[in-house]
């Protein structure tokens, strides 16, 4: 049978991957969501999709279906999941009972504790089922008019990821490179918990959010115009970024510890990760914040606000909260609770970001809210020991 790829969402990023693949490969466009495949199959109609890509080069192609039908999943050697991370866990339950053993299906950008959702999701099949995190999207992209067009502005160098099984890595990164071409260059990482852990909007988007409207800096009036987001960071909000970065190395070093032969070593500060992937595009690198202030690639990007009478007040429901504290933070600061490791600025932030997103995750410092099913807090998928934790993850201590 034909190499079958399904490419799942219908944003920005899963337009532009559909488009992609559907050059060279058998692809097959999914979306769950409300519905969106029918509108999207309707505005392409009998016609090309067209992605230019950097350099202007125009690439025509046309998926195989775009469909909201997951038995799908049968025919798929690869799913690709390009959507934001919260609707992860709906693509695992509905593709189950249809995927095929040694279906390799990959997320991008993973977040954290994907590989966990995964095999609690999938349940008995898991094993017989590969799954890789990426750590971001390796594409800055935009459709130009919806289903229809849609424009790469930039490739990253090199992107990394984790395979779970390990021993399934080299295979499956071999045929995801494959899908995705010569750039960007794919990069073993020796673990999921370490592509987890390394998230590095689960540090800097609930951090710089807290640092302008959190309690301690904001006094809720209006502001006259949306501050810079990256360059407004200032010596209140780099100080909550670094305590936050520095519970989460504790937190790394302690899991090393408690598990013989376990490699953390992507699950970098914040810091690091600017020099890993900014190098050359930041003025000053002298600390994390100007490092922040400095960096060319975020020049003008402003905080999520909302105009109010021709005043701006914050978009407390924007995915940098929305998104990021289920999926990112909520990870980490479950797993400190399961190792002992104490978190109190993670904790801060958690605690007043709940009450901007509705959700109810800690209670009275602890990870035992109604809602933390609806985050990737360990505890949320019924995990509460290393033990489990670790058998979740398919990391055995060595
Ligand atoms: P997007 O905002 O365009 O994605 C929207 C899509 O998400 C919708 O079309 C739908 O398929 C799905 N969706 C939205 N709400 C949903 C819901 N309630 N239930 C189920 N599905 C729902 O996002 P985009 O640009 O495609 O990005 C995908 C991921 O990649 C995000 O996590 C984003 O942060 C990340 N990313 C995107 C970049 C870009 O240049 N577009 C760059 C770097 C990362």
């Amino acid at each position: 049978a034909d190499f079958t790829v399904l490419c799942c969402g219908g944003g920005n990023a899963a337009q532009v991957a559909t488009g992609l693949f559907a050059v060279r490969y058998k692809t097959i466009a999914v979306s769950f969501y409300s519905d969106e495949a029918a509108k999207w199959k309707a505005a392409l109609g009998e016609d090309d999709f067209e992605l230019t890509i950097p350099g202007g080069k125009v690439m025509k192609s046309k998926p195989h279906d775009i469909t909201n039908d997951p038995s799908v999943a049968a025919q798929a050697d690869v799913i690709l999941l390009v959507v934001p991370s919260f609707a992860h866990g709906e693509y695992f339950e509905k593709f189950a009972p249809y995927m095929k053993p040694g279906t390799i299906v990959a997320t991008m950008p993973a977040r954290s504790g994907g590989d966990i959702l995964f095999n609690t999701k999938l349940g008995d099949k898991a094993k017989d089922m590969i799954f890789c995190g990426f750590e971001t999207l390796p594409w800055a992209c935009r459709f130009t008019e919806w289903g229809r067009k849609a424009t790469i502005l930039g490739t990253k160098n090199n992107i990394l990821a984790a395979v779970t099984p390990i021993s399934a890595t080299k295979m499956a990164l071999g045929k995801l490179q494959g899908l995705l071409g010569v750039n960007p260059w794919i990069q073993e990482s020796p673990n999921n918990l370490g592509i987890s852990l390394r998230n590095p909007g689960m540090i800097v988007h609930p951090g710089v959010m807290y640092g302008r409207w959190g309690p301690e800096s904001w006094d809720g009036k209006p502001k006259s115009e949306s501050p810079l987001f990256y360059q407004g960071v200032d010596e209140f909000s780099a100080k909550i970024l670094m305590e936050m970065t520095d519970e989460v190395q504790a937190v790394c070093r302690e899991a090393e510890k408690l598990v013989a032969g376990l490699d953390l070593k992507d699950a970098c500060t914040l810091k690091q990760w600017y020099l890993d992937c900014y190098d050359g595009q930041m003025s000053d690198t002298s600390s994390l914040m100007r490092c922040m202030n400095t960096n060319a690639a975020y020049d003008g990007l402003k905080h999520p606000c909302k105009e109010v009478d021709g005043a701006f007040m914050p978009d407390l429901n924007y995915r940098y909260l929305a998104e990021d504290v289920p999926t990112g933070l909520c990870f980490a600061k479950g797993l400190a609770e399961i190792i002992g490791i104490p978190t109190p600025t993670v904790d801060k932030v958690v605690v007043w970001a709940q009450g901007c997103i509705g959700l109810e995750i800690m209670v009275d410092g602890k990870m035992t809210g109604k809602d933390l099913d609806k985050t990737r807090a360990p505890q949320g998928m019924g995990i509460t020991t290393l033990a489990e934790f670790l058998k979740q993850s398919k990391i055995s201590a060595a």
